[in-house]
């Protein structure tokens, strides 16, 4: 099956195979071609140019793409789209005047969610989170990762895998998959934390490796959750079973989770709401991403990731939803992209490489996905007529998008 795209007003984010991230200054600069055709041969792209250059070929399919901007789909690589129910009262709570951490406090929060989750059948959690994945679906996510970490038991955290592998053997986006059993101590372990501990070495680690659940781990490095010690000790024994790390750290405090994570090589650090100086010393020189999940300062309004500052100091920066049902019940990352611009001071290049090469590279595919270069996969936006990608962030909340291709198919 072959596919053609012609007649492009503008192919953003072109790149040659070997560009895995763009750091610092270089996030400025988004490559494109004007007036440009892209040929996809089954599920990959297999050519690209101007139209001048626009081969004579039998293709299955033409698209013309006038007045229209084509763009890789977005990699969000930081999502909890696997749970169950809501947590629409909290959010009320919020509003009358409660802080996220006194929500947490009494019971609500983590502990809340975890506690549906376990009272919801596998079947029905995967018919809940599927919905999610086909809306960020429509929305132009072409790759996303999905955590666990409303289970916090052995069965719970099993049950959420296992729907975050049926939807990757279900769904034509990739799908990593990342074990968060360290996301909060359950009620029974509040003064037991090395018992919560050793049951996730223990017990649940063993199981998920035998099982083949997932390849990255993860833990909410925070004060009044995981201390960086035992983020370490869970890091240590993820990487015994081959699992890498991508950590949550910084959301509310800076307490030394980066230094941390960048010693065991994890291949990002996410939130970073807080970030000190020498966070930043930390990130330098390291093979790291940063990931700001600008959506979630926008919904607790707390800080946003200080990306000027970072960009500033050399380092890449990755933009993804943290979708999830208490700090960000979103997963547009169209928003995100908007919010990076208009909150954070990203220019428009800058906030596309951060959703694209830089998301995949945080979700270890930056070899097949994130940017148009031959031989990725042809995971594509195609824009409505508009007329510049600064229409993206701009308009930002309209639905610019008019068709999605995963793989080379048209999927909206
Ligand atoms: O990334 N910060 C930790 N975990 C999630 C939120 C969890 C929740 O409130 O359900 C986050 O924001
Ligand atoms: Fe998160």
């Amino acid at each position: 099956m072959i596919t053609l795209i012609t007649n492009i007003k503008e192919l953003l984010q072109i790149r040659e195979s070997n560009i895995k991230k763009v750091s610092g200054k270089e996030m400025a600069t988004l490559p494109t071609i004007k007036n440009a055709f892209l040929v996809i041969e089954n599920e990959y792209i297999t050519n690209f140019g101007t139209m001048d250059n626009c081969p004579k070929i039998n293709a299955d399919k033409t698209i013309d793409a006038t007045g229209k901007i084509v763009l890789p789909t977005w990699c969000d690589s930081h999502t909890h789209i696997v749970y169950a129910g809501n947590r629409e009262s909290e959010f009320v709570d919020r509003i009358n005047g409660l802080s996220y951490e006194e929500i947490a406090n009494r019971g609500g929060g983590i502990l809340n969610s975890a506690k549906k989750l376990n009272e919801t059948s596998e079947e029905e959690i995967y018919n809940q989170s599927k919905v999610r994945l086909e809306e960020v679906m429509q929305l132009g996510t072409g790759a996303v990762e999905i955590k666990s970490g409303y289970g916090l038991t052995v069965e719970g955290e099993l049950k959420m895998l296992r729907v975050i592998k049926k939807l990757a053997e279900n769904y034509p986006i990739k799908i990593k998959a990342t074990f968060l059993g360290a996301h909060a101590f359950p009620t029974e372990y509040k003064d037991n934390h090395s018992g919560y501990i050793d049951l996730i070495i223990n017990e649940m680690l063993p199981k998920i490796a035998q099982e083949n659940l997932a390849e990255y781990i993860d833990v909410f490095c925070e004060t009044g959750y995981f201390s960086v010690e035992e983020t370490e000790k869970i890091m240590e024994a993820g990487k015994k079973y081959g699992l890498i790390s991508k950590i949550h750290v910084n959301q509310f405090n800076a307490i030394g989770g980066i230094a941390a994570s960048v010693k065991h090589k994890a291949l990002s650090v996410d939130h970073l709401e807080i970030v000190t100086d020498e966070d930043i010393e930390a990130l330098k020189n390291s093979e790291t991403m940063p990931v700001a999940l600008p959506s979630c300062s926008y919904f607790l309004s707390i800080p946003y990731t200080p990306a000027r500052k970072m960009l500033q100091a050399g380092l890449p920066l990755a933009l993804a939803t943290d979708f999830n049902p208490g700090s960000t019940p979103s997963g547009n990352m169209n928003f995100v992209v908007a919010t990076a611009c208009i909150k954070m001071k990203m220019t428009p290049e800058e906030a596309i490489n951060a959703a694209t090469i830089n998301g995949a590279y945080a979700m270890g595919i930056s070899d097949t996905h994130g940017s148009i270069t031959i031989g990725k996969k042809a995971n594509l936006i195609i824009t409505k007529p508009i007329t510049s990608y600064y229409q993206l962030p701009y308009a930002f909340g309209s639905n610019l998008i008019e068709n999605v291709m995963i793989e080379g198919k048209i999927i909206y």
